[in-house]
């Protein structure tokens, strides 16, 4: 009897955890949900972010962060009593406690037997229940898109049904419904991928759909996906299939910002990755340069006007904002001769005005365009097979981009006056003898330059291509001007923090995305292979309580890493000032605990690379918008200290106060130093004070002394903050405890990360007793942990300090 009763009871657990439908008669509720029958996607109830709302939504299993639809998104619950079920019409509804309904998927036929299920592509799809599994679905989720993209999903209009299936993109992080961006294919004319932001002014295109590709972005296969762009009668869309690899999940987003963003995961993090963002250079910012000017991304200035144009108002060209456009130097007169010139590897001009006949040649399609006095420009609609069709332009050339590259862009033909072509033509002679002249006194500089430059400052020159690649990951890389621009040429104003490595500045992309711009010391003492390897080494390192790497710069002598920008500045900001610390009461400020724990955990053991902080400290912990704590500069050790297989170094990187014993004495290093620091950290986040230049009337301890003598003397509460008033007893005592075993003096009494997660996490566990910490040593005037003779070099009291070890 045993094994039958063993059987049911597995049925009833697989029927009521993994079932992936919902029949006719039944409903879900608030915290149940259906998962896919490959255990690929779940749907579920959620609340995004800071919010409270419930909402219906589907997201991959094994990484909850990225919801990829919203049901109820413009409706939300606001309570957790909401249930999905059928109406009485077949209809899949939300209803909340009085039956009210709160979406409906709005079909337009009843069905009798209706059954709702998640497929395994994240699809949620509707159909009457013959039993089969049919694939003519009644609705279905990839109809009607969010803001995300799945592989296998279309973007663009099924044109028999007249369906038109585009992203939207979020409010906010806590809001799903529709925010300030769309993301669509326009079909007017020759289709094109648009985003558009709220009062349909463009923000980016993707030039118009040439036969083989879009004018400006390529629609092919890299090693992570296969796209493709289907161009039918009834039919018009874009898409997107996952090409077998490490990723087991991939989203391509639309953030509220309007950033369309490609995430991937693999098996081995759970955790998403960017892989690439969009729009990313000055250049895809739609019509930078203004009406008939052209934009080239590796030049400086980036903008210029099309040959026989000028600047509109000369004074307001700015260098790399312009948006006063060009005019013709000499207006068009229709009866005098005219004549075209040759523009290649372009991205076509946006269709605003135009005419487009599919059928003639290229050179119908000249004279066609001189027959009329305001045409402007021509190019062939289709480039296959050597080109055909005919794409006449009116009026003003906009949102222009030359490319360097070969496989992007096609050729334009511009209409100008003979005069205007013959001196170009000229001008490009004398030009052209300009040149060479100064080419050789520029050619000899150089080469003096290079000579004295390899000499003394070890430069190097920029390569070429504007991406990293290794392997999976495709870090981008930012140009000097993008970044200059961004942070104001490195202003003041724009400079946000100081540390060892380096000043942090906020900075503000041309796309509105703020970021956090991180200019390396000189002296890291890397070359520019090295300091590349290591870059793509950290950006590598994603996890959910690290501060994202979106890319880096390294032109000239400058070593520049972007981030994430963090709105609640650092751990240090709120926990030592007296009142802000009430903002992080006890329950946050374990969740910080927690998270940085994890983090570390991460660096220290699950990564690939096993990485060791070095200089852990509040300030180092940023806050994200949610006050989740993100660590920051973690394997900027690993740029600054090449020797590092020595486990011993002669450069000595951290700060006073959270440097362990054996690192600040002898230079070795280990993950135990970083426990060390994290035992410091914790202690800190308990008490509200710094371990360095912690006073107190009866003792000359630092603040681990202190801990100790209170914990010993079972009075462990007293060094609880003033601000907490909610804390928890046995969670805090437990807190303090541990913080303990972290600063032991000798690395091998100190917990691993692991360790400290599992005893953090499990409040049963009972601790091994810890003994006096490090650096438990009455100060005098003159305190170990704080080495004057340096602190006067490095005035801020949580700076990190850079040393050359001398001995
Ligand atoms: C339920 O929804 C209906 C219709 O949207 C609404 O009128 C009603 O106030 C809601 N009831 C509750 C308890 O939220
Ligand atoms: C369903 O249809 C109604 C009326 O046609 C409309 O107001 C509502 O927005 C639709 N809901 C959805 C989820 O499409």
């Amino acid at each position: 009897m045993e094994a039958p009763t063993f059987f049911i009871f597995l049925f009833i657990v697989c029927l009521s955890t993994a079932a992936d439908t919902l029949s006719s008669g039944w409903s879900m509720k608030d915290g149940e949900t259906l998962v896919s029958s490959g255990q690929s996607f779940v749907l579920g109830f959620f609340s995004p972010g800071n919010s409270q709302n419930r909402y219906v939504g589907i997201w991959y299993k094994i990484t909850p962060e990225i919801v990829v639809w919203v049901a109820n998104r413009d409706n939300p619950l606001t309570d957790s009593h909401g249930v999905l079920t059928f109406s009485r019409d077949g209809d899949l509804v939300l209803v909340n406690q009085s039956n009210g309904i709160i979406w409906s998927s709005n079909l337009s036929r009843v069905l009798k037997n209706p059954v709702a299920q998640l497929l395994d592509t994240g699809n949620l799809v509707l159909r009457e229940n013959t039993g089969l599994n049919s694939d003519v679905y009644s609705w279905q989720s990839f109809d009607h898109p969010s803001d995300t993209l799945l592989p296998g999903m279309k973007l663009g209009w099924d044109l028999k049904i007249g369906l038109e299936r585009r992203l939207t993109s979020w409010k906010s992080m806590d809001d799903p419904s529709p925010g300030d961006y769309t993301c669509r294919l326009n079909i007017h004319g020759l289709p094109q991928v648009e985003l558009v932001s709220l009062g349909s002014s463009k923000k980016y295109r993707s030039g118009s759909w040439n036969g083989k590709q879009f004018s400006g972005a390529s629609v092919g296969s890299n090693e992570v996906t296969t796209s493709v762009f289907v161009y039918g009668e009834n039919e018009i869309f874009f898409a997107y299939e996952a090409r077998k690899s490490e990723f087991i999940a991939r989203v391509l987003t639309m953030n509220h910002s309007g950033l369309l963003q490609y995430y991937v995961a693999s098996k081995r993090s759970n955790a998403w990755t960017i892989m690439y963002s969009s729009p990313n250079n000055p250049c895809d910012a739609y019509g930078t340069c203004g009406a008939n000017g052209i934009c080239r991304a590796n030049r400086a200035p980036i903008c210029d006007c099309l040959k026989g144009f000028v600047p509109k108002s000369p004074e307001e060209w700015d260098l790399l904002i312009c948006s006063g456009g060009c005019m013709r130097r000499i207006p068009v007169d229709c009866s005098k001769e005219e004549g075209f010139l040759k523009l290649a590897k372009v991205k076509l001009p946006d269709l605003l005005e135009f005419w487009l006949n599919k059928n003639m040649s290229l050179k119908e399609c000249a004279s066609e365009c001189l027959k009329n006095c305001s045409c402007t420009a021509y190019a062939n609609s289709d480039v296959r097979g050597g080109g055909s069709g005919c794409l006449l332009w009116f009026g003003s050339l906009i949102d222009i981009r030359e490319y360097e590259q070969d496989d992007y862009g096609q050729t334009l033909y511009i209409r100008l006056p003979k005069s205007e072509l013959d001196f170009v033509h000229n001008s490009a002679k004398k030009k052209r003898m300009v040149i060479t002249v100064l080419m050789s006194a520029i050619a000899a500089l150089f080469l003096l330059a290079m000579v004295y430059c390899r000499r003394i400052w070890n430069c190097r020159i920029k390569r070429k291509g504007s991406k990293i690649k290794e392997e999976d990951i495709d870090l981008p890389l930012f140009d000097l001007a993008t970044i200059v621009n961004a942070t104001n040429g490195f202003s003041e104003d724009s400079l946000i923090g100081a540390g060892g490595f380096g000043p942090v500045y906020k900075g503000n992309l041309f796309t509105g995305q703020e970021v956090a711009v991180k200019r390396l010391s000189r002296n890291s003492g890397q070359g520019l292979e090295e300091f590349k390897n290591e870059t793509i080494l950290i950006a590598k390192l994603q996890h959910w309580n690290l501060v994202g790497l979106l890319g880096c710069c390294m032109e000239r002598e400058e070593r520049i890493l972007v981030y994430e920008y963090m709105q609640n500045k650092s751990l240090d900001y709120f926990i030592f000032d007296r009142e802000r610390c009430l903002m992080l009461d006890w329950e946050k400020r374990f969740d910080i605990i927690i998270g940085i724990a994890k983090g570390l955990l991460y660096l220290h053991h699950d990564s690939k690379l096993r990485v060791i902080h070095r200089d852990l400290k509040a300030s180092n912990i940023l806050l994200d918008g949610s006050l989740s704590p993100r660590i920051s500069d973690f394997g900027l050790a690993r740029i600054f200290a090449s020797d590092e297989k020595e486990a011993k170094t002669k450069r000595i990187i951290g700060t006073y106060g959270y440097m362990s014993p054996e690192y600040a004495f002898d230079g070795k290093f280990s993950v135990k130093s970083d426990i060390f620091s994290f035992g410091v950290l914790l202690l800190e986040i308990v008490s509200g004070k710094r371990n360095r230049g912690f006073c107190h009337p009866n003792h000359h301890h630092n603040l681990l002394g202190h801990a100790w003598l209170l914990w010993s003397e079972d009075r462990a509460m007293e060094l609880v903050d003033g601000c907490l008033d909610d804390s928890v007893e046995p969670q805090v005592q437990r807190c303090i405890h541990i913080g303990l075993l972290c600063v032991q003096k000798f690395p091998n009494d100190r917990p691993a990360m692991s360790s400290v997660v599992a005893m953090l996490g499990n409040e049963s566990a009972s601790l091994p007793r810890p003994k006096q910490p490090g650096f438990f040593m009455e100060r005098s005037s003159m305190d170990l942990s704080t080495a004057p003779t340096h602190e006067e070099l490095h005035s801020i009291n949580a700076v990190t300090v850079t040393m050359l070890d001398g001995r």
